[in-house]
């Protein structure tokens, strides 16, 4: 097992002034990376701004020795920090997008504030750095991106409705870069992470707190950054040194032919077997579902119609 190493990489960490991202940022900066640290330094419901928090991870990677340079854009403009990568360090290799914050409200008390904030920072936020970083990891042939879903975002969760949303859609995202990113070695995954940070300090004890420590996340991230990894279009749960890999998976469905028109009555008849998962199997790529239905139908889905 070789040491992970990042020396002539540059790395942009957002919401690196606290929490998760500033220890991604130090442990990227001790392994040798230089690092953006990018933080609007707002509040942990997005409100407010302050170069501080960006600051102190800086002066804290500096006094080991490390490289690093702060940013204080939002990363709704993302090309502001990729411009700090560029103008101060020559390249961008590594974009972990982090930056966040919750507007927690039932759907029936939620304003389109309260939605269009958190799409803003969340997905937005997460486009426009990695859009802005795509070209320059293309060129070069190397880029590694990880995006921050929630356990919120792949299974729901009340009083979320805008921020499980939002971070559903990073799973898209994510997942649709690594298919394109794959053949220029630009990889990208998606981490749900649990961690004590001021997000979930009014829901923790001091106990939960401090065995969620933020540094128990970081493993994750190294490994999937690290040039030598040929993990790509994951989705990985992560805490507490517990880290998880995760799936879809499809019941074996029921098909009723296609001849005849099938009725809403006979698919409740059927319901029992459309939703068992005795004989499920995983369900890995959009190519999948198409063999799924062609299968059942005795077709092939992926035949491309002759011109
Ligand atoms: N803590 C958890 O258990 C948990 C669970 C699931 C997902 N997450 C996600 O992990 C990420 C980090 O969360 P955390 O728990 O470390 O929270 P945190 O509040 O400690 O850190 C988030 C940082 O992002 C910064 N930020 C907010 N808006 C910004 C913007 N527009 N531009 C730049 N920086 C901005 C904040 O100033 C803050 O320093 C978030 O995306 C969060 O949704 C956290």
């Amino acid at each position: 097992m070789s040491n992970i190493r990042f020396y002539d990489k540059v790395v942009i960490v957002t919401g690196a002034g606290g929490g998760l991202g500033r220890a991604y940022a130090l442990e990227f900066a001790k392994r040798g990376a230089k690092v953006v640290v990018n933080d609007l330094g707002g509040s942990g419901s997005g409100e407010g701004e302050n170069s501080r928090a960006a600051d102190s991870v800086v002066d804290e990677i500096k006094a080991f020795g490390g490289d690093a340079v702060a940013n204080y854009d939002s990363v709704e403009f993302g090309e502001k920090i990729v411009e700090t990568a560029i103008d101060n360090f020559g390249r961008i290799d590594i974009v972990i997008n982090n930056a966040g914050f919750l507007r927690d409200k039932s759907f029936t008390k939620m304003q389109d504030n309260d939605w269009d904030m958190i799409f803003n920072v969340h997905v937005d936020g997460a486009y426009k750095v990695t859009k802005a970083a795509w070209p320059y990891m293309q060129a070069q042939g190397f880029g590694r991106v990880i995006f921050t879903t929630s356990a919120a975002g792949i299974y729901g969760n009340f009083g979320q409705a805008n921020y499980s949303a939002a971070k559903s859609a990073l799973l898209g995202l994510g997942k649709t870069l690594a298919i394109e990113g794959a053949r220029k070695n630009v990889f990208s995954n998606v981490i749900a992470p649990i961690a004590g940070s001021r997000l979930t300090e009014t829901i923790w004890d001091d106990e939960i707190l401090k065995a969620t420590s933020p540094e128990y996340v970081v493993p994750l991230v190294i490994k999937l950054c690290d040039e030598n990894s040929d993990e790509n279009g994951g989705v990985f749960e992560v805490g507490a040194s517990w880290f998880a890999k995760v799936r879809t998976e499809r019941s074996k469905g029921v098909a009723f032919g296609v001849k005849d028109q099938v009725s809403a009555e006979q698919v409740a008849s059927r319901w029992e077997d459309i939703c068992d998962f005795e004989q499920s199997e995983p369900a890995l790529d959009i190519g999948s579902t198409f063999v799924a239905v062609g299968n059942m139908v005795g077709l092939d889905l992926l035949a491309k119609k002759d011109k």
